[in-house]
């Protein structure tokens, strides 16, 4: 074993109740007057309603009729109201109406809820309310839908992403919802998980970066400004790893990984603000999140300091019970969950936890103490969000909700994260004069580049898309005109509706594009058993190839379904994940060229089901040291995406070959556009420790920037490293530096870029 160097070995506060001092509460980044506005608020609480603090409801168990069922407004439940906002004084609520509520309904829903909170009970404590506003303000009538997370980590535009979680936080103000169930930092390990569309992909850097950058887009300056909204990191953690790409399926996380690739996301969110975290609700190495106490309060509390609210959730105390088997009944898992650190349960359907937390703290099966670190955590939350002077705000004060600036925010996003994966012989961009056949099962439906939380839960129902959206369909159509231009969808999304007529308007075609993808969905229904996409649209393709036209396929999709049969049979390929609303108009302007296309894969895209791995695996899991058949071949690696112009990298230097654990590195390159267009390029900043006791990654990103270069144009990139970039977790799973060579690997493409190599000393 080598000689180590020790990083960030600095000594953990575990400060699993609130700081008391103000000392500590400045150390910790709490504003002392806050705390005691909190701590006189504590002590005039009794614990029934210290308990109810700690629960959120769905709003429609206040609302007349049934939870599930279909509304078209919001009528309050007289008696149920009373019970739960006056009597049981129920901390948070979430969830939505049962139909698209626009701002003023929400506005009228949130008012009435806040005025009775604050006026009709004890202590007049506000309700905190959260919202799963994944992609824009989705559950508001008349917002901006952006594109997926997935698309947006594609961008590799920070401030892009930063903008996002802007113009969804004002787009939620505007309906008085102040607390969004977002972002995902999941790392996607597993291209079988249908929950891939709203995550930022594979790559803990990538991740990390997007999910700060949103948080401080989401955050801005101050919370209290009533155009933010705070953020809540979900799901901590290993959602995304689920042993058998099943959502909610138990990952087996070894700690060393947990700490290498799953933490730093929430790491760096949390540093940079984060307020919220929501528990997974799967089960790690057999034990579910919920009741993981070494997770919630040694390390999210105590590690990271994370002085933010932790949320279930949805049913997820229940699920402990129900789907778990980890405890016998509610009571049990309602103490396993709040001894593991659970501060908000969101229990939607009623309030048993709250009868059964205090029976838990009067038997003092839950301490005193626990009870109020959870409720000081809510309390913090509201104050910070400045709940208690600010509840609710008129929509009127929100003039640029939905506004053509916000829409060409949204192409914007959407045209960044286009990502060009081939273009054999320039097939693209097409030229707008010749007929072209637009075909497939993504070809004409919005729902599908919006995927799933679009106005509804799995964002099928057609009745709430905007008629003046365009869908990929109608956005060609308006760049070549009718007459140039035959349509026929061919398949659903598994059977082959009509494609044989496809197949003899192809013959009288100059070219085709065919759209394929995935049905809108999230969670369990979006669980598959197969990951190559359906062999219906696949057919398509390949009949359609009979006549050896230009053939551009398009992938609208959340994660990477696989092609190999019909990847070859395509000229051009673009993934256009979920781009959102204005999707079928970028997409359309990248196929003609009005757009140069710069978006890079957020993740690896297998080739084979046998064969998927994620570009930072090791050299052992592809074993090609004595064996040639063996080796890792994706259909395309993680960072590709091509351009309409050409960038060549030139001299990479370093201003020292060597440095020593406590020195920083800086690394320059040399990017020049040597096409004819301008555009944009990612420079990709990937690491490989050469040797190292634990076996090291191929190779992992730790710097990225987008550069933009008119034709010609050569610009400098610089990256300054430190030593802990060049640390991984050791044996004895803390982060280390061994000391060695490592090699510095920078480029656009994975096929064409240039090394360096540093040395560590001791
Ligand atoms: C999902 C969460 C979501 C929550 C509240 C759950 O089923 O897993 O991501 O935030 O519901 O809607």
């Amino acid at each position: 074993m080598k000689k180590a160097i020790l990083l960030f070995c600095s000594v953990f506060l575990l400060w699993n109740c609130a700081p008391t001092t103000v000392e500590h509460q400045q150390a910790a980044g709490l504003d002392p007057e806050t705390e005691v506005k909190i701590a006189e608020i504590l002590k005039q609480m009794t614990l029934r309603e210290k308990a109810g603090q700690m629960l959120n409801i769905g709003l429609p168990t206040i609302l007349k009729g049934d939870y599930w069922s279909e509304r078209d407004r919001a009528e309050f439940d007289p008696v149920k109201f009373r019970k739960f906002i006056q009597k049981v004084g129920v901390g948070s609520i979430h969830n939505t109406p049962g139909y698209l509520a626009d701002p003023n309904a929400w506005f009228q829903i949130v008012k009435t809820i806040q005025d009775s909170a604050m006026l009709k009970t004890r202590l007049g404590i506000p309700v905190l309310y959260g919202i799963d506003n994944i992609h824009g303000a989705n559950y508001i009538k008349g917002s901006v839908l952006l594109p997926q997370q997935i698309a947006l980590a594609a961008t590799w535009n920070r401030a892009l992403c930063e903008r996002s979680a802007e113009i969804t936080s004002y787009e939620s103000r505007a309906a008085s919802l102040p607390w969004n169930f977002n972002p995902n930092i999941d790392i996607a390990a597993n291209p079988l998980w249908g929950r891939i569309a709203e995550s930022f992909g594979e790559d803990p850097y990538l991740v990390a970066e997007m999910g700060a950058a949103y948080t401080k887009g989401s955050h801005g300056t101050s919370l209290k400004n009533p155009k933010q909204t705070a953020v809540c990191l979900k799901h901590f953690i290993g959602y995304g790893a689920g042993k058998n790409g099943k959502d909610r399926a138990n990952a087996l996380i070894p700690e060393n990984s947990l700490r290498q690739y799953f933490l730093p996301p929430f790491e760096k969110a949390i540093a940079a603000g984060a307020k919220g975290v929501m528990i997974s609700s799967n089960a790690v190495n057999g034990i579910p999140c919920h009741i993981n106490k070494t997770y919630i309060t040694d390390i999210l509390k105590g590690e990271l300091q994370f002085q933010g609210v932790v949320i279930s959730d949805f049913s997820d105390v229940e699920f402990l019970v129900k789907a778990h088997h980890s405890a016998e009944n509610l009571r049990e898992a309602t103490k396993l969950a709040v001894n593991a650190g659970l501060d908000l349960l969101m229990n939607p359907y009623d309030a048993k936890v709250v009868d059964h937390i205090v029976d838990l703290a009067n038997n003092k099966e839950i301490s005193m103490a626990r009870i109020d670190d959870a409720v000081t955590r809510v309390l913090r939350l509201k104050f910070d969000l400045n709940l208690f002077e600010v509840p609710y705000s008129s929509p009127k004060e929100y003039p640029e909700f939905a506004s053509q600036k916000h829409s060409e925010e949204n192409y914007q996003m959407a045209s960044e994260a286009i990502t060009l994966l081939k273009n054999n012989e320039n097939v693209l961009p097409l030229d707008a004069s010749k007929k072209v056949l637009v075909t497939g099962y993504a070809a004409h439906s919005i729902n599908m580049l919006n995927g799933a939380w679009s106005r509804t839960f799995l964002g099928r129902d057609t009745r709430y898309n905007d008629p003046t959206k365009l869908t990929i369909l109608d956005a060609i159509q308006k760049e070549v005109g009718k007459a140039n231009l035959n349509y026929v969808a061919g398949t659903n999304y598994t059977e082959d509706l009509n494609t044989s007529t496809a197949v003899k308007m192809a013959k009288e075609a100059d070219c085709i594009v065919v759209c394929l993808g995935e049905i809108p969905a999230t969670e369990k229904p979006s669980d598959i058993n197969e990951l190559a996409l359906p062999k219906a649209q696949q057919e398509l393709v390949k009949k359609l190839a009979v006549y050896n036209k230009p053939l551009v396929l398009v992938l609208v999709q959340g994660r990477p379904r696989i092609i190999r049969e019909i990847e070859p049979l395509a000229d051009a390929v673009v993934m256009a994940y979920l781009p959102g609303d204005e999707g079928g108009r970028a997409l359309s302007d990248i196929l003609y060229g009005k757009t140069n296309p710069s978006g890079k894969l957020p993740y690896t895209y297998p080739k084979y089901s046998g064969n998927a791995l994620p570009y930072f695996h090791k050299k052992t899991d592809i074993r090609d040291v004595n064996w040639a058949f063996d080796g890792f071949y994706p259909q395309y690696e993680f960072g590709q995406g091509l351009s309409y112009t050409s960038f060549a990298y030139s001299e990479v230097r370093t201003d020292k070959d060597s440095l020593s654990s406590s020195e920083t590195i800086n690394f320059e390159v040399n990017v020049q556009n040597t096409g004819n267009r301008a555009g944009k390029e990612v420079v990709q900043l990937f690491l490989k420790d050469l040797i190292a006791t634990v076996s090291p990654d191929v190779k992992r990103l730790v710097r990225f920037e987008k550069i933009n270069l008119q034709p010609g144009e050569t610009q400098t990139v610089s990256f300054q490293l430190q030593a802990k970039d060049f640390a991984s977790i050791g044996l004895e799973n803390k982060w280390l530096v061994e000391p060695g060579s490592f090699q510095l690997t920078v480029g656009g493409h994975p096929k064409k870029r240039i090394q360096k190599e540093v040395f560590i000393k001791n």
